[in-house]
């Protein structure tokens, strides 16, 4: 029985940033509203053409694999987790594979939204502790501006989620009091469309009745979202799941030295820090910059916080997620 760490940390964000007021000359919306709502001040959009979610997520991967200090050819297994693939299939864990011309290693792909990252690091943690792998290379990549409606209609989502990548290398940790103490995982299927894309969906319609229909106001095909119920099961779900995973090891909320939330919107971390009675330095935001990336975000979260020296070994670092199914859970880390 072995423990997983994190031994190294990338991210990549497109050069090209949008503010609040570039989206207001696209729809009704204006600076104040996305800043008091989602605390949100510009996000980034890749450049069509220019890079792909893959593309995105082999940029990270190459920084976090000179990080863990390994070789490419030492990754024994490739999880990516991203609700937005290159491909209808394959998805893109085969693509990092050939884009980084890693030997023929196993490839798997996560779908599982905002907690995609969450689940990834808890299936690559099980494979080291069980003594299966020793290095497993994690993504989480996301382009949402390809497939979102940029007009009044959108703009409910639109102004809420960017693109960006961030990625992790776990690797084999001899010590059990260090590395990844624990993960806790849930899903409630019951509320399964209140944040969906429903087409092409294999129970709706097929992207090709839509196209054979070509009905200009189908918008079955962009993301819904019931934002006020999500952001209430958001706060009960990030608190549940955070004390779930504290209790399982016998810790505190005074224990925690570092929150990395998902950045869903800047009023749901602060919700949560005010109940944990956390300070500003024991939780790191940055949706101010780069939006909702869902499975990139505590990735490229962790990356910064990591850089700026804000995660020192020894810490205990907590990483939470709610998103789309509805899916959660948060990963416990000694770092
Ligand atoms: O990452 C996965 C998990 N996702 C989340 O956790 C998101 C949770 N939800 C939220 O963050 C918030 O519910 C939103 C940021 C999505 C929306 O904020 P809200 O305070 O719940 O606003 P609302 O949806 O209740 O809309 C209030 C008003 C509406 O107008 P009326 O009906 O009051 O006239 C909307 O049409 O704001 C309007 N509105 C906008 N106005 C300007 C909605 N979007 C915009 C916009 N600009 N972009």
């Amino acid at each position: 029985m072995y423990n997983s760490r994190i031994s190294g940390l990338g991210f990549f964000v497109p050069d090209n940033v949008v503010t609040n007021d570039d989206l207001s000359k696209l729809m009704d919306t204006s600076d104040e509203w996305i800043q008091e709502r989602t605390g949100i001040k510009e996000r980034r959009h890749v450049i069509r053409g220019k890079d792909t979610t893959t593309s995105m997520g082999v940029k990270a991967a190459k920084k976090a694999i000179v990080r863990a200090g390994i070789d490419k050819d030492d990754i024994d297994f490739i999880i990516f987790a991203t609700l937005s693939p290159d491909y209808y299939f394959p998805g893109p864990g085969v693509l990092v594979q050939r884009d980084l011309k890693i030997k023929t290693v196993g490839a798997l792909d996560v779908r599982n939204q905002c907690s995609g990252f969450v689940y990834a690091i808890s299936v690559a943690d099980q494979y080291i502790k069980s003594g299966m792998y020793k290095n497993v290379l994690v993504i989480g990549s996301e382009i949402h501006s390809g497939g979102l409606d940029f007009t009044t209609r959108g703009r409910g989502i639109s102004v809420i989620f960017g693109d960006g990548a961030g990625a992790a290398v776990l690797t084999r940790e001899e010590d059990l009091k260090k590395g990844i103490l624990s993960t806790h995982l849930h899903s409630e299927g019951q509320h399964a469309e209140e944040l969906s894309l429903l087409a092409p969906g294999m129970g709706g319609r097929w992207v090709t009745d839509i196209i054979a229909d070509n009905d200009p106001n189908d918008d079955s095909y962009y993301p819904i979202m019931n934002g006020q119920f999500v952001f209430k099961n958001a706060v009960v779900r990030f608190s549940e799941v955070i004390m779930e995973g504290l209790k399982k090891n016998n810790l505190e909320v005074k224990d925690i030295d570092m929150l990395i939330p998902h950045q869903a919107n800047l009023r749901i971390s602060q919700f949560i820090q005010n109940q944990f009675g956390l300070t500003d330095e024991h939780v790191y935001n940055n949706i101010m910059s780069y939006g909702n990336t869902t499975a990139a975000s505590i990735p490229i979260a962790l990356t910064e916080a990591w850089e700026q020296g804000k995660i020192k070994e020894g810490d205990l670092v907590v990483l939470a997620a709610f998103g789309s199914g509805f899916t959660w859970g948060s990963v416990i880390i000694r770092w």
